[in-house]
C-alpha cells in the first residue's frame, strides 16, 4: 500500500520516531518466562554453534547505536535512535541470559573501534540488520516448524524479532526521511540502498566463512543438522522469508515506509526457481 505521507516530510518524522517511541516495550530478560528444557532440547540448543557471533552482534548494535545516538540533531530522532540503543543493549542482555541459563559456549569478544564517520557505520548496520532479518524470519519459521525447540522458547525469540522488525522499518523511514532532506530522488535512494546491501551481504559471506572456518569439524553434528534441515529445500526457504517479511510487516501502520528491496529479490528468485522446477519435471518426464 502507498503511504499517503510524502517521504522527508515533517509529519513523516513525526509518524516513524513517535510510532517507534509508542511500542517501546519494557522488560527484564532475566523476567521473561524461560522454559526448563528436557534433555534431548537441551542438547540440541548447546548444540547450535552460533551463539557466540549472536552474542557479539547484539552487544556491537548496542554499541554503534549508542555512540551515534550524541550525533544526532534533531530531538525526535535522536530519542527514538536512543531508544533503538537501549533494545539493543538489552538483546545482548537476553542472549547473556539464555548463554548463562542453558549453560551454552559463548565467550564475550571485544568490540572493534568505530570509525569517526558514525552515522555511515549507523547507516551500515542499518542495512545489515535488514538483511539479516530478512534471512532470520525465514530461518526462525523453519526452526520453529521442526519443532527444533519447545514453543515456550520460539515464544521468548520471538519477543526479540518483533523489535528487530520494529528496528528495520524505524531504519527505512530515517533512510528516506535523511536522503529525501538532502534531496535525493527515488531511483538514487534505491540505487544507494542496493549499493549498501551489496556491502551487508558480503559482510554476511564473510561471517558465515569465518564460522565455518572457525568450526571445521565441530559443525552442527548431522543428526541436529538434519532436524532442522530435513526436507530443507531453497525455494521453501526463499518463499518463508518472503511471507513472513509480509506477515511480520503488516503490524504496521500502512503510511510507514517498509523495506522493498529484498522481497522483490525474493520475490523474483521465487518465480525463477518455481519456472526451474517446472522445466525439470518437464524434462524429467520427457526423458
Ligand atoms: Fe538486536
Ligand atoms: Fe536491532
Amino acid at each position: 500500500m502507498k503511504s499517503r505521507i510524502a517521504a522527508g516530510s515533517e509529519e513523516h518524522k513525526q509518524l516513524f520516531c513517535r510510532q517507534f517511541i509508542d511500542t517501546h516495550q519494557v522488560f527484564d530478560p532475566e523476567e521473561l518466562p524461560w522454559p526448563e528444557l528436557d534433555a534431548p532440547a537441551l542438547a540440541r540448543l548447546q548444540a547450535v554453534p552460533f551463539w557466540q557471533e549472536v552474542y557479539h552482534t547484539e552487544r556491537r548494535a548496542g554499541a554503534i547505536v549508542d555512540a551515534f545516538t550524541p550525533q544526532v540533531t534533531d530531538p525526535l530522532v535522536r530519542e527514538a535512535v536512543a531508544l533503538q540503543g537501549v533494545e539493543e543493549t538489552r538483546h545482548a542482555r537476553l542472549i547473556r541470559v539464555l548463554i548463562d541459563r542453558y549453560a551454552l559456549s559463548a565467550t564475550e569478544q571485544p568490540i572493534e573501534a568505530f570509525p569517526p564517520d558514525l552515522e555511515t557505520a549507523f547507516i551500515d548496520f542499518g542495512f545489515g540488520e535488514c538483511l539479516d532479518a530478512f534471512l532470520g524470519f525465514g530461518a526462525f519459521k523453519t526452526a520453529r516448524q521442526s519443532e527444533f525447540l519447545p514453543a515456550a522458547m520460539f515464544d521468548i525469540f520471538d519477543v526479540l524479532m518483533f523489535e528487530e522488525t520494529r528496528h528495520i522499518v524505524f531504519f527505512i523511514n530515517y533512510m528516506a526521511w535523511r536522503e529525501r532532506r538532502r534531496g535525493l530522488s527515488a531511483p538514487a535512494r534505491a540505487l544507494k540502498s542496493a549499493w549498501f546491501y551489496g556491502r551487508a551481504a558480503r559482510r554476511l559471506f564473510g561471517m558465515v566463512k569465518r564460522g565455518q572456518d572457525s568450526n571445521d569439524g565441530r559443525d552442527f553434528d548431522v543428526t541436529q543438522a538434519s532436524l532442522f534441515l530435513d526436507g530443507f529445500s531453497f525455494r521453501g526457504f526463499v518463499e518463508d522469508c518472503y511471507r513472513e517479511n509480509a506477515r511480520r510487516m503488516s503490524v504496521f501502520d500502512p503510511d510507514l515506509m517498509q523495506p522493498t528491496l529484498l522481497p522483490a529479490v525474493a520475490d523474483l528468485a521465487v518465480r525463477g526457481l518455481r519456472l526451474w522446477d517446472r522445466g525439470r519435471l518437464g524434462r524429467k518426464q520427457a526423458a
